[in-house]
């Protein structure tokens, strides 16, 4: 099912690609478990990002975090190169599919953020984000963050996927797989529907009415 990755070069960029991987994955993790608190509260969305640029907002954590986007995105560019979309299995095209996706997202998301702090001197709280969203832009902002989040989840299930086949039978891992997409998909939902002030409503103060 898997299409195994055998020359001693590419087997050296996955390495490298898992390795800003998983420093990446810690960083979308606390990220994403920020933005569940946005499901109480704005307050406590915005306290929580307090606690956590403490760990990513330092010199060493902002230096390692950019490392690791600037290693992900390019590695794994080379590896669906090399590896091809004709001839893998579809669970590989999801894994290939939402990496691509999260690669633009991450290039751009970022390139926002460092605008929104540098050039806008904006606080990049819950309301920088949010702001896109209550403009006319929303159209664009709804699947654009809507997606990263499915992505996210994608890739890790079609990860997961492929991880415990080996071990378990194929239906065990398809339902797995599946229901971490769905969730994904819930969550994708419930935060969409928390930073456009549906859940929880809020005022944007003038500052953040970018667009
Ligand atoms: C609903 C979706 C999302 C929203 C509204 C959102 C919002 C934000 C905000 C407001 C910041 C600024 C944080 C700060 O100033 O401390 C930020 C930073 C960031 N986000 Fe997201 N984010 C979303 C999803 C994601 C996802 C899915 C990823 C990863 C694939 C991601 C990766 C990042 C990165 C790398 C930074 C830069 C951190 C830094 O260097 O300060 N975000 N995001």
């Amino acid at each position: 099912m898997n299409t195994p990755i055998t020359n001693p070069d590419s087997l050296r960029l996955l390495r490298l690609h898992r390795f800003a991987g998983l420093t990446l994955a810690a960083f979308i993790a606390l990220h994403l478990l920020n933005h569940l608190f946005a499901l109480v509260s704005v307050e406590m969305h915005i306290n929580f990002m307090q606690f956590a640029r403490l760990i990513y907002r330092n010199p060493l954590g902002e230096a390692l975090l950019l490392a690791a986007v600037s290693i992900q995105v390019p590695s794994g560019i080379m590896l669906v190169r090399r590896k091809g979309w004709r001839g893998i299995a579809f669970i590989e095209r999801v894994q290939v599919a939402s990496g691509l996706y999260l690669s633009f997202f991450l290039i751009a998301h970022i390139f926002a953020v460092m605008m929104g702090r540098y050039f806008f001197n904006l606080d990049t709280n819950f309301y920088f984000g949010a702001s896109p969203l209550l403009s006319w832009l929303w159209w664009y902002y709804v699947p654009y963050y809507g997606l990263s989040i499915i992505a996210i989840f994608a890739h890790v299930a079609s990860i997961h996927f492929q991880k415990v086949l080996p071990r378990t039978s194929l239906k065990a891992a398809q339902q797995q797989a599946l229901a971490i997409a769905c969730l994904g998909v819930i969550l994708s939902v419930l935060l969409l529907l928390a930073f456009m002030g549906i859940l929880h409503s809020f005022t944007l103060s003038a500052e953040y009415k970018l667009f």
